[in-house]
Order: C-alpha cells, then sequence, then structure tokens
C-alpha cells in the first residue's frame, strides 16, 4: 500500500531513490570501515615492515662493505708483512706433519732484487738435474719470468709466454694436473720441469689476495700451493722442488713459504744487502709461528763477491756480521755458505737469459758444484736433524707410527754428503 503510493507519486518516486542510495551508501561505508579499511591498513603496514627491514638490509650491507674495506684499506697501508698475518689460521699445524715428510722444497728468497736469485735457482736446478739425476720441479713465482725465459730458452724449448703457476694460488685445477702441465727442460735438463710465470700472474695474485682481504672466498688465500704440492702425485713425480721469488711478501711468495720445507737466501756481500738480510730473517721469525712453524732456514749464500779465490775484507766483515746478527733474529742457528760464494763472473752475466752458466763454463760448473754440494751437506744434515727429531717425538709419544721416518738425506742423496769428493 504505501509503496503503491510511493511508486504512484513522482515525488515519492524520487524519495525511494534518495532513501535508496542513502542506503547504499552506508553499506558501502560500513562495508569499507568494516572489511577493506583494515585489509588495506595491513598491507599498507606490510609495505612500511617491508620498506623497513630492506632498509635495515641495505645498511648491515652497507656497514659489512665498509668493514672489509675498512679492513682492506688497513692492510694495504700496513708493511707486507702484517697483511699475511691479519687472519688467524688453523692451516700449519695441520699441514706441518705433511711438510715434515715432505721431498724437499726449497724457496729462493731475498727481499732485495738482483742479487742473483733467478740465476743460482737456474745453475742450481742443472746441478741437481745433471750431477745427481734429480727430477727437479721449477717454479717461478717471479711475474717477470726471467727463470721461465731463461730455462725455457736455455733448454731448447718454446717460450709460449703462458703462465701455469696461477692455477698453484687459484686452486682451479686438481694436483694430478702438475706433473702433467709443467713444461719440461728436456733434453738439456732430462729429468726437470718448470711451471712458467708471465706478467699475467701479478693480477691473479691480486685478485686472490683481495677477495681473500674481502671475505669474498672461504679458501685462504695463503695455504693454496700446499695442496699441489704436498700432494702424492707431485711428491712422487719429482725429489725438490726450487722455486724462485721476486723480492717481495707477494700471495706467490707467502704461498711457497707455507709450504716450504727451507728457505735458501742469496745475499751480495755489502752493508745494504746484508741489513736487508736482517731484516727479511727477521719477518721470517715473526711470520713462523703462524704461517710455517715447519720453515728451516737452509742456509744463506754470498753472490757476486769480487773475487772466486779471497773474500776482500769488507766481505769476510760482511760474514762475521751476519754470523752474530742472523741466530738471534731467527732465534736458532743460521747456515752461511762461507767458501762457497758465487764471484761476479762475466760467463755468468753472459749466459744470463740464454744458457745454464753451468753448463757452458767449465770454472763456472766448478763454482757451483762447490756451492751445490755445501747445499747437499746442509739439506743432509737437516733432513736427518728431522728424521731424528720425528722418530723422538713418536717414541714418546709411544704410540705406532703411521709411516717411518722419511730418511731424507740418504734417499735423497744415496751418496751421502761427501759422495761429491768421488764424483766427477
Ligand atoms: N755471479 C754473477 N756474475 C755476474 N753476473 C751475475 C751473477 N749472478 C747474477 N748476475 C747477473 O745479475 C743480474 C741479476 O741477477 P738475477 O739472478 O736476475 O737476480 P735476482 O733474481 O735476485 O733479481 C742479472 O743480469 C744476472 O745475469
Ligand atoms: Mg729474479
Amino acid at each position: 500500500m504505501a509503496m503503491g503510493f510511493f511508486l504512484a507519486n513522482p515525488v515519492g518516486i524520487f524519495v525511494l531513490l534518495l532513501a535508496t542510495l542513502a542506503a547504499g551508501a552506508v553499506i558501502g561505508a560500513l562495508w569499507d570501515a568494516v572489511l577493506l579499511a583494515p585489509a588495506r591498513r595491513r598491507r599498507a603496514q606490510a609495505r612500511v615492515t617491508e620498506a623497513e627491514q630492506s632498509e635495515q638490509r641495505h645498511m648491515a650491507e652497507k656497514d659489512d662493505l665498509m668493514a672489509r674495506i675498512g679492513r682492506l684499506r688497513s692492510a694495504m697501508s700496513s708493511e707486507d708483512k702484517e697483511i699475511w698475518l691479519r687472519y688467524e689460521s688453523t692451516q700449519a699445524p695441520v699441514l706441518a706433519p705433511r711438510i715434515a715428510q715432505s721431498i724437499p722444497i726449497i724457496t729462493m728468497a731475498n727481499l732485495k732484487g738482483g742479487v742473483g736469485k733467478t740465476t743460482l735457482c737456474a745453475n742450481l736446478a742443472a746441478y741437481f738435474d745433471v750431477k745427481w739425476h734429480k727430477r727437479v720441479l721449477l717454479i717461478d713465482l717471479d711475474y717477470q719470468g726471467s727463470l721461465s725465459a731463461l730455462t725455457l730458452n736455455a733448454s731448447g724449448n718454446l717460450i709460449a709466454e703462458e703462465t701455469l703457476t696461477h692455477h698453484l694460488i687459484k686452486g682451479d685445477k686438481e694436483p694430478q694436473w702438475l706433473p702433467y702441465a709443467a713444461q719440461s727442460l728436456a733434453p738439456v735438463l732430462n729429468h726437470s720441469a718448470i711451471l712458467p710465470s708471465f706478467y699475467d700472474f701479478a693480477t691473479v695474485e691480486s685478485q686472490v689476495m683481495l677477495s681473500w682481504l674481502l671475505g669474498d672466498t672461504h679458501m685462504d688465500a695463503r695455504f693454496a700451493m700446499a695442496r699441489y704440492l704436498l700432494h702424492p702425485s707431485v711428491q712422487s713425480s719429482y725429489d725438490l722442488i726450487l722455486m724462485d721469488c721476486p723480492p717481495r711478501l707477494t700471495t706467490g711468495v707467502i704461498n711457497a713459504l707455507t709450504c716450504s720445507t727451507h728457505v735458501l737466501i742469496p745475499t751480495k756481500l755489502d752493508r745494504m744487502s746484508s741489513q736487508a738480510v736482517t731484516t727479511f730473517v727477521r719477518q721470517l721469525r715473526e711470520m713462523r709461528p703462524l704461517l710455517f712453524p715447519e720453515l728451516e732456514i737452509l742456509g744463506i749464500i754470498g753472490t757476486m763477491v769480487d773475487n772466486s779465490v779471497s773474500l776482500t775484507p769488507n766481505e769476510r766483515g760482511i760474514w762475521a756480521d751476519m754470523s752474530a746478527d742472523l741466530p738471534p733474529q731467527w732465534r736458532g742457528p743460521v747456515h752461511l755458505y762461507e767458501g762457497a760464494e758465487i764471484p761476479q763472473k762475466s760467463a755468468v752475466a753472459a749466459a744470463s737469459g740464454s744458457a745454464f752458466a753451468y753448463l757452458q763454463d767449465k770454472a763456472t760448473r766448478e763454482l757451483i758444484e762447490r756451492l751445490g754440494d755445501a747445499i747437499v751437506d746442509q739439506l743432509d744434515y737437516s733432513l736427518e736433524q728431522r728424521a731424528k727429531a720425528q722418530a723422538a717425538r713418536a717414541a714418546s709419544a709411544d704410540v705406532p707410527k703411521a709411516e717411518p721416518p722419511r730418511k731424507g738425506p740418504l734417499q735423497l742423496f744415496p751418496h751421502g754428503a761427501g759422495a761429491r769428493h768421488g764424483q766427477s
């Protein structure tokens, strides 16, 4: 009835329309207030939370980045040695027993350039190969590639200028790769091979060091080489490993030291050079506990002396100073190859870059043999001491030994230290 009244009357229709609209608006407002608004509020809240979390994440990433850059900056502003001591490591004690059982791994190093390291490495390799028929692995750790160029040239092999050494610090090959990849030095050195380096090695060294300092990698950049040189496939392929170093504590040099049994230090016998040796020996001792507790100094070699027959009073004075200064720096005995110095000789300089002076020149050969024989004596002595210490440790621990201590000296040089007197 009422509805009829409204529908029959235009004013009624208008009022009805208004009422319907008003009801719709009220229902809409109620719908929005009860159902949509809370959901909107929740979504807005979620967006705020997400933005806050993202902001926090960015702040944390920024803090982390700043901390890593700070570490990098402080590492780069300190002396080289400090960089390598920056982080603790548990690796050295793990490697120690394997180094104690290793073939001789000798790092030829000095923080001074131009003292005859590279020349000695090449000629000692020739001495061990030709005189003792030892399988020598040379490793060039100097991006200038002098040892690579010298030995490949002198043995008539192709110089491809392809660095192989970088794999040892990148760790991107299996250890079995090494004996196949090393470049043979036959037919001149029939038992020996080299892992060469050229300029690209320096780039890889920087990359490996930076990514370690930045914490981008879990690999400890100081111990990568040990995985290769201490591996059975490498240990059984060579009798001796000899590494040539640049005059800085580069990534390659630190890796060499952390897996070496010995370090040999050539030096000129002048005041500046001997001070550099004292500094180097002190740095080695400071790094030793953390990085290479097994490392021994095989000795200091006098190079480029004035005369092969007798030393000048100055040169004798330098030996005397070193014999007083070095043992306290190293906190142990340091052997000096007195009486086996390598003189400044034109034949050595002339052969440089293209030939092994050891094979080219009779007088040089005799000088290298005198030094090589003294090194063999010292190596024999050192390996014998090591075997005794190992046996004593095993006896006092009263545990069955997995392996007998390596008879380094007699195994390496079966005729013993004195054998040189009967050898040609
Ligand atoms: N006993 C020597 N007599 C003469 N020249 C030498 C002798 N030993 C090295 N040299 C020359 O001195 C320079 C530096 O020698 P090198 O072996 O490259 O030193 P390092 O590797 O320490 O920088 C080279 O040109 C080399 O030919
Ligand atoms: Mg050199």
